[in-house]
């Protein structure tokens, strides 16, 4: 079973062929980086239109990398819900025109959905139930993940998301977007303890986050050094800030997976590509008994591949979408299941 998936949720324009779930066959990502870098963030309209542009052609080097044509694709999976609602768009137009021309299954999918399921392509060990922490630009949630298609939200932020921090904050260092490499690499040579920032709401008794005031503290110790003249150590600033995030991560995660006795903790999303909260929440999780899997980093970021997955399991469990299906910007996690039609 060969599906095609399609996922233009924001900047980064998808386009993965899957064998049967788990073989990649092809996983091409045409980011817009260097559009929305000098406005340091995606700016959605142009986000839309470069999809636009460019969405055939990827479409079409996926097949090649992949040495298929479009006859060998049995199904097209497609993120439908969650993102820039222009960006969808285009991704939900372009895989309505390929089904319908070639009367295959369509699957419209929950991008968060999708990259819970990063974990789950090369990772045959990773079984139900286990603890998600999803955290990228667009979303930071804890989700207890109980089987295919179940899911129980436990935590969320209720501001920023750690990724939205990094881009902010490497905003303000004029280190360049996306923040989140840019601030791992300036952190290498810092030290991390230069700069003692807030850990935003730690100590709650709740699995729920927030960093708008972390960037606020790091924008008012830039300021307050830059008043007094005081030349500004970027290095330890992004380490320190960098250190801030993964220690709230970190916690609240580690907290949420003992109290709901959940002994697997797996993380999605593109700041799962860091590699110290990578390092951190696996030495934190392995005395706690609690065994961690992280995607492997072309698979963190937004991409086709994490939808043909997921699309895969949706048609095994006879669910596929209609060609009525909406695009939407931002959807209730728990309302999954009213994107299909049970097929068997
Ligand atoms: O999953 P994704 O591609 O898009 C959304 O769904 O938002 O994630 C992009 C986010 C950006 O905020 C980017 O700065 C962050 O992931 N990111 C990282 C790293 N690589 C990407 N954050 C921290 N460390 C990284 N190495
Ligand atoms: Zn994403």
């Amino acid at each position: 079973m060969l599906i095609m998936g399609i996922d233009t949720a924001c900047d980064d324009t998808g386009i993965g062929i899957v064998e049967d779930g788990h073989t990649i066959k092809s996983n091409i990502v045409w980011n817009q980086n260097k559009v929305h870098a000098k406005f340091g963030g995606v700016v959605p309209e142009l986000a839309a239109r470069k999809h636009a542009e460019i969405i055939t052609l990827a479409i079409q080097e996926s097949l090649d990398k992949a040495q298929k044509s479009f006859l060998d694709i049995d199904a097209i999976g497609v993120n439908c819900q969650h993102g820039l609602l222009r960006s969808i768009i285009v991704g939900v137009a372009a895989g309505k025109a390929i089904a319908y021309a070639r009367d295959i299954p369509l699957i419209g999918v929950h991008h968060i959905e999708a990259h819970i399921y990063s974990n789950l392509i090369n990772n045959p060990s990773l079984k139900f139930p286990f603890l998600t922490l999803t955290v990228s630009g667009g979303h930071n949630l804890l989700i207890n993940c109980l089987d295919h298609g179940k899911y129980e939200l436990i935590g969320r932020t209720l501001d920023d998301s750690a990724g939205e921090a990094f881009d902010k904050v490497s905003k303000l260092l004029g280190l360049g977007f996306p923040g989140g490499p840019l601030i791992e690499n300036a952190a290498a040579s810092g030290n991390s303890r230069a700069f003692n920032f807030p850990r935003p709401m730690i100590d709650r008794d709740n699995y729920d986050f927030s960093f708008s005031g972390l960037k606020t503290a790091v924008l008012k110790t830039v300021s307050g050094l830059k008043a007094n003249n005081v030349s500004i150590n970027v290095p330890d600033l992004a380490a320190s800030f960098q250190m801030a995030v993964i220690d709230v991560l970190v916690n609240k995660t580690i907290r949420a997976a003992v109290n709901n006795n959940l002994s697997t903790i797996a993380v999605a999303g593109g700041v799962a590509a860091n590699s110290l909260l990578k390092a951190v929440l696996s030495d934190a999780a392995c005395a706690n008994g609690i065994e961690t899997f992280f995607p492997e980093i072309a698979l963190c970021t937004d991409n086709g591949v994490n939808v043909a997955c997921l699309a895969f399991y949706k048609l095994k469990s006879g669910l596929i979408s209609g060609y009525d299906m909406e695009a939407t910007a931002s959807s209730p996690f728990g309302e999954l299941n009213m994107l299909y039609k049970k097929i068997h």
